[in-house]
């Protein structure tokens, strides 16, 4: 919906209700629009998930060293033996009696999904001076984060890694609000990850001179796609914003059309998906699986990872597309190993 105008907005709103009613008075799908408020499930799954700790997972088996900080409760400590098992550094975990955070996800018969998020132990424990302590007590080289901490630690986690010299990458996911993103001091964002709906999200927040996404041609040997055109226009109409600064590099990915990268000071890149070995079974963790191995790349190449960075965003999406051909979010992400 987010790219349609609010009229049309309307208009989708009354089709998606006027469909509904039509299915519930026709008697498909009862269960639907009935007024009964207990449903009883036909199956139940548990796995490990929360961007920040896919990510991790995925920087581990990229290769990366890397440390995760967050906060998990007593009922949480099997997900981090998976986290363990791949790699992930755990000193900074934060254990509390809990609960740990979750998204409880609904999924309907017709794959149709309707998700509660649970900030759990994470939005409660990580106050700014915990995240002061382990910034400063952890060396580090590279900052990845997203939004799933107290907004004012991710805030200041961005600021402490920036001074001191960290490359910070920052997935802003699930979607700050409109106020948090226009005072978001972004001299210390070095890397944006965003998808499609993220990129028009920080364009309407940040556009306050009212302008529109102005058509972009895309260069001449990218695909012709009109998805992958829109996103491009949505890119370079974000850049274009005075409020929002040159110095930061932007990389979206696209699902099935692969990634495109405006880095900072250096040329426009696209990379399609990787091509499937197997049907795509499970996207769920995809764009976790890319962050992570597109941090790990930077990890590894260094200062020449500006140069590099068609290698490495090749094999990012190389590792995404196993990703979403196995089930599950950080359980798919592959080992290095495995993409030779
Ligand atoms: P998010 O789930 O964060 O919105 P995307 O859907 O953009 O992330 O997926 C992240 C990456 O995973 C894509 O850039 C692409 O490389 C890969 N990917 C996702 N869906 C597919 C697909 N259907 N086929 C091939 N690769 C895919
Ligand atoms: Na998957």
């Amino acid at each position: 919906d987010t790219f349609k105008e609010p009229s049309q907005r309307e208009d989708s709103k009354k089709q998606i209700k006027k469909h509904l009613e039509e299915r519930y008075t026709s008697g498909k799908n009862k269960w639907f629009f009935t007024p009964l408020r207990t449903l009883s499930s036909t199956r139940y799954e548990r796995r490990a998930g929360g961007k920040g700790a896919n990510q991790a997972v995925s920087i581990a088996k990229a290769g990366g060293r890397v440390a995760f900080f967050g906060a998990a409760g007593l009922d949480g400590t099997w997900m981090l033996d998976d986290m363990k098992a791949a790699g992930a550094g755990l000193d900074g975990l934060i254990k509390n009696e809990g609960p740990t955070g979750r998204a409880i996800i609904q999924l309907s018969p017709e794959g149709e999904n309707s998700i509660v998020l649970l900030g759990g132990a994470n939005t409660d424990r990580i106050s700014q001076t915990k995240c002061d302590h382990l910034l400063t007590s952890t060396p580090h080289t590279h900052l990845l984060i997203q939004n799933e901490i107290p907004w004012q630690s991710t805030l200041l986690a961005l600021q402490k890694s920036h001074a001191r010299g960290a490359t910070t990458f920052f997935n802003p996911s699930p979607m700050p609000s409109p106020e948090q993103l226009r005072a978001l001091p972004w001299s210390t964002v070095n890397w944006l990850i965003v998808n499609e709906g993220e990129a028009k999200g920080l364009y309407d927040a940040l556009n306050t001179d009212g302008g529109q996404v102005t058509a972009h041609a895309t260069p001449s040997s990218w695909p012709e796609d009109p998805t992958l055109a829109r996103a491009f226009s949505i890119l370079v109409s974000l850049r274009a914003l005075s409020s929002f600064p040159n110095s930061v590099s932007l990389v979206c990915t696209l699902g099935h059309l692969g990634v495109v990268v405006l880095p900072a000071g250096s040329e426009t890149l696209y990379v399609p998906a990787a091509q499937l070995q197997k049907p795509v079974l499970d996207t769920t963790g995809a764009g976790d699986c890319f962050a992570g191995y597109f941090v790990a790349g930077f990890m590894e190449k260094g200062s020449e990872a500006v140069k590099e960075l068609e290698e490495i965003v090749t094999l990012a999406v190389k590792a995404a597309g196993v990703c979403v051909t196995r089930p599950g979010a950080s359980g798919s992400v592959p080992f290095r190993a495995e993409l030779s």
